[in-house]
């Protein structure tokens, strides 16, 4: 049984956070691990629907997300967080309240052009309408992690390839 840890997926919408976080899951389970996802949509809908997009509600977005990873790593659980988390200083704060032993910080690194071109949610499409104000990439900074523990390139690959890269990177291969 490896040990828990908190995977930090940080990246644009549309990057691909998500549905890898999803890859990545089962994956993780076969390798003994209990997995749990923390995704931003769905927490911005419960614990955090009081928050909105100016950086000190992102800051506590991340913040109160990072409480509840620590929380699951106590349980044995290992929390895959799948937040946008675009301020380096939330993230760093973010790490020190896990704990920088069990933290990995993964950079989902897919460009803005791919990720409006993507669109999953349709939402680039709003913001370029003037429906969204402070979006991420275009009228809020997005600070990619200057030392992440994995970079995660998505063009021109599956969302499965890029899960096996997280595991193949930041677990060590379990000999029976
Ligand atoms: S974070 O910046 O605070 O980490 P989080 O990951 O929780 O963001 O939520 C991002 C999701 O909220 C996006 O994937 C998108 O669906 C939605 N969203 C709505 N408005 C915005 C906005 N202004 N900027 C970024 N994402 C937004």
């Amino acid at each position: 049984m490896s040990d828990a840890c908190c995977y930090w997926f940080t990246g644009l919408s549309g990057a691909g956070k998500s549905t890898i976080a999803g890859e990545l899951f089962p994956l993780l389970r076969e390798r003994g691990q209990q997995p749990f996802i923390l995704d931003g949509d769905i927490i911005r809908q419960g614990l955090c629907r009081d928050l909105g997009f100016s950086e000190a509600d992102r800051a506590e977005n991340q913040r109160r997300v990072a409480e509840v990873a620590a929380i699951l790593l106590q349980a044995g659980v290992s929390p895959i967080v799948a937040f946008i988390s675009p301020l380096a200083a939330a993230r760093a704060e973010a790490r020190r309240i896990v704990g920088a032993e069990r933290f990995f910080e993964i950079y989902i690194n897919t460009p803005l052009e791919v990720a409006e071109a993507r669109d999953p949610k349709g939402l680039y499409k709003k913001v370029r309408a003037g429906l969204i104000q402070e979006f991420t990439g275009i009228s809020s900074p997005f600070e990619a992690p200057e030392k992440p523990d994995c970079v995660v390139p998505t063009v021109g690959r599956t969302p499965r390839e890029c899960a096996r890269q997280i595991v193949d990177e930041l677990l060590q291969t379990e000999k029976e």
